[in-house]
């Protein structure tokens, strides 16, 4: 691994619950503007390389669940520090290979602009190669998540669809969402934020195991 050099990350790195950055990018569909996915959520994530195995694995998988993510209004937007004729040519060998149609663009980003503008490129593991970072911008352009996954480790895309169903469902019903919920589980109430509210929340017919701790069943259609 080399070793790092830099003490402090930029201070205009991506945040959660702020505007994604803007960008325009050209991409194995022609240019794209981040703009152009608007009224849809976004799942922009990046790999270190083309024509390495475990992002072609990643590609698939990726590929794999685009027909859920439609469903739930989620468009993918794949990128990584190569070329276009080089995504072209990879994704070529994929449908060959693995019998498997990308459907979604991919950005070339050689000149690093827009892995350096959301901070994909972790220079401890690599300075030629973003690492697996995903981010989740939602249809008003707000990023809502981030995952970073190194190079070594394919990542896990039942993870990504839990993720999304899991902001979706807190989006639309104002809820929380507990550990390695899924979809269909009880969903927890926000914490109250004053003894009048603790009080009302424990009157109101949850299931409370105390003050703090509440969830609640959701519609089955919803
Ligand atoms: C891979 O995709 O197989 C890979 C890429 C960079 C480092 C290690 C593995």
């Amino acid at each position: 691994m080399e070793a790092v050099t830099q003490n402090s990350p930029s201070p205009s790195l991506p945040r959660l619950g702020m505007p994604a950055p803007p960008f325009q990018a050209e991409t194995t569909h022609g240019t794209i503007r981040l703009a152009d996915f608007a009224g849809s959520w976004l799942i922009l994530f990046s790999h270190p390389a083309d024509f390495t195995p475990v992002c072609t694995t990643e590609l698939v998988a990726f590929a794999q669940i685009a027909p859920e993510l439609r469903q739930r209004n989620v468009e993918l937007l794949g990128l990584s520090i190569d070329s276009t004729y080089s995504h072209i040519a990879w994704v070529r060998a994929i449908e060959q290979h693995f019998k498997t149609t990308i459907p979604f663009p991919v950005i070339a980003d050689l000149n690093k602009e827009i892995a350096t503008l959301y901070g994909m490129i972790m220079p401890g593991e690599s300075k030629t190669e973003t690492s697996r970072c995903v981010f989740v911008i939602d249809p008003n352009g707000i990023l809502r998540a981030m995952i970073y996954y190194p190079l070594t480790t394919g990542r896990n895309t039942d993870e990504i669809l839990r993720l999304i169903d899991a902001l979706q469902t807190a989006d639309k019903h104002g809820v929380a969402t507990p550990a390695n919920w899924r979809s269909g589980d009880k969903v927890i109430l926000p914490p109250p934020k004053t003894i009048e509210g603790a009080a009302e929340r424990l009157k109101a017919g949850y299931e409370c195991t105390d003050w703090f701790f509440c969830k609640k069943e959701l519609p089955k259609d919803g």
